[in-house]
């Protein structure tokens, strides 16, 4: 089957912010405990504590910003009880997540620390859920005030004179449910009455995040825009793929033909919600002033066999390297309003690029793809339109109808292809003036394609072409602390066509990164 993609390389849209490429650490799991911290006497091979081996699987990624500490744990955190010596910290039960006991090992300071070993930007989410305006305000002042206080003398004590550079605040998470289950108008106030206490002192500016929607509750973000968006930098969404139904998650592993296209097709979602979304951003703020911060989104699956449901522990499979592909491509070609995104999690914990077990590590098919597609990062956004054909099923049990009692059948139909592109200048060592990346993915599940991809407007000529592969065995192959390198970046061939034009075969269930030097 014949595909093709233009890439418009007169037609230079936005920069792409590195943070859509961002992570979420939760205390949740084994996300922060096992993940990213295993402490300082660990037998595990650490730097101060972090895992060495998960610290740099993160910087070979150019992980741009670290999101901490929730998630829902975020809403019920009290920071003063996780600074000071570790054996007065205070327990706690983490009631969200398996209802475990929380020590506070892992604080304020060991978060900037992390933060620091990663080279990332600091993004931290504060308690408005059951946490006072007083705590806010003085965490703010603990973590970025320079001069003389009581909070910077606390600080000192605890053995940190200066002040951290802090990037990104969330005034709360998920204030709609488990933040609060607070209605928007009240949230809204909430949000003005919080984000004031949020000062900025010196030289530190803090982007202001305001708690958004979840998923396509759009009367949430009109309130939110309506009553607030002078007052913030960015309005979170949180959205996450699922097989069919929220409340009956399926296997990441074994889903049918029928199952690996409703993913896809929820995959796909991401595109309306944010297109939406945005158009009611649009009406209050036409100058996108506020940015769209999808500071959770990712694959949700049911729990992996034999672990604590409460845990969100899932396998990895190429699956998550395809919804991976999707919305990174999502993300990149609406960047004019998404400028912060956060997969969901970073480690051990629903869609993860890495995984650990004691000193074992796995870099997941999701890491791979992020390797693709970190070139994208910082570069320039470019207008692509593509010719494909759609794919999926046709005639199939339609679950939401089955939901209310009807029998009835529905098409599961997605487009076949994914693009989004981008242009650098190029290493002045390469002989070329521009570095083009187009990544691609097919999302058919039996079909290859022959893409041919045309770089339109072109100066000059293309000088060389190389491209990468991420794919499997089969649609469900994962990577595993058996075999971790069984969905991995190959090279994959690609054909100079003329002067302007490429073309690659692409196998099903792959995606794609190629780059071109002009
Ligand atoms: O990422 C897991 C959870 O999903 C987060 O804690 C919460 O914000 C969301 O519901």
């Amino acid at each position: 089957m014949k595909e093709s993609i233009i890439v418009d390389t007169k037609n230079k849209k936005n920069t792409i912010s590195r943070d859509i490429y961002g992570h979420f650490s939760e205390h949740l799991g084994h996300c922060i405990y096992g993940g990213f911290w295993v402490g300082k006497d660990s037998n595990i091979p650490n730097i101060h504590g972090y895992n060495k081996a998960v610290v740099q699987a993160f910087k070979e990624l150019d992980i741009p910003n670290l999101r901490w500490p929730g998630g829902l744990f975020a809403d019920e955190y009290h920071w003063k009880d996780g600074i000071g010596p570790k054996e007065n910290r205070k327990r706690m039960v983490n009631t969200n997540w398996g209802g475990v006991t929380e020590d506070n090992s892992f604080g304020t300071h060991e978060f900037f620390g992390l933060c620091d070993e990663l080279g990332c930007k600091p993004y931290i989410c504060g308690n408005v859920g059951s946490g006072t305006v007083q705590e806010m305000d003085e965490w703010i002042e603990y973590m970025t005030f320079s001069g003389e206080s009581p909070m910077s003398k606390l600080r000192a004590a605890n053995g940190r004179k200066e002040p951290w550079k802090l990037d990104y605040f969330g005034v709360g998470n998920e204030n709609w449910g488990g933040g609060g289950n607070m209605r928007p108008e009240f949230y809204a106030d909430q949000y003005r009455r919080y984000q004031t206490f949020v000062r900025q002192y010196g030289e530190n500016k803090i982007f202001k995040i305001a708690g958004g929607a979840n998923v396509d509750d759009y009367n949430w973000t009109k309130v939110l825009m309506e009553n607030a968006h002078w007052l913030m930098d960015g309005l979170s969404l949180h959205y996450y793929t699922y097989e069919y139904r929220w409340e009956e998650k399926k296997s990441a592993t074994g889903f049918t033909k029928e199952g690996w296209y409703r993913i896809m097709r929820n995959a796909f979602r991401m595109d309306e919600l944010i297109r939406r979304h945005s158009e009611i951003m649009d009406k209050y703020d036409p100058a996108k002033r506020v940015a769209m911060v999808v500071d959770e989104w990712g694959n949700w699956f049911a729990p992996k066999e034999g672990t604590n449901p409460g845990f969100l522990e899932q396998d990895n499979s190429v699956c998550d390297a395809l919804v991976a592909g999707i919305t990174l491509n999502i993300f990149n070609n609406h960047s004019d309003r998404v400028h912060v995104a956060n997969l969901a999690q970073a480690v051990n914990v629903l869609q993860s690029p890495v995984l650990t077990q004691g000193d074992k590590i796995v870099l997941t098919p999701t890491w791979h793809v992020l390797h693709q597609y970190k070139g994208h990062q910082g570069a320039t956004l470019l207008g692509t339109s593509a010719a494909y054909s759609y794919c999926g099923v046709n005639d199939v049990p339609d679950y939401n109808a089955s939901l209310r009692g009807v029998s009835a059948k529905e098409d599961v139909i997605v487009p076949g292809l994914s693009v989004s592109a981008s242009e650098k200048d190029a290493d002045s060592k390469s002989g070329a003036k521009k570095q083009y990346l187009v990544t691609v993915a097919n999302v058919d599940a039996e079909t290859s394609k022959e893409i041919e991809i045309s770089f339109a407007h072109l100066e000059g000529a293309i000088k060389s072409a190389t491209a990468t592969v991420v794919t499997g065995e089969k649609m469900d192959t994962i990577n595993s602390f058996e075999n971790g390198d069984a969905v991995t970046e190959k090279s994959l061939s690609v054909k100079i066509i003329d002067k302007q034009t490429v073309s690659i075969n692409l196998g099903a269930y792959s995606v794609a990164a190629i780059t071109v030097l002009a």
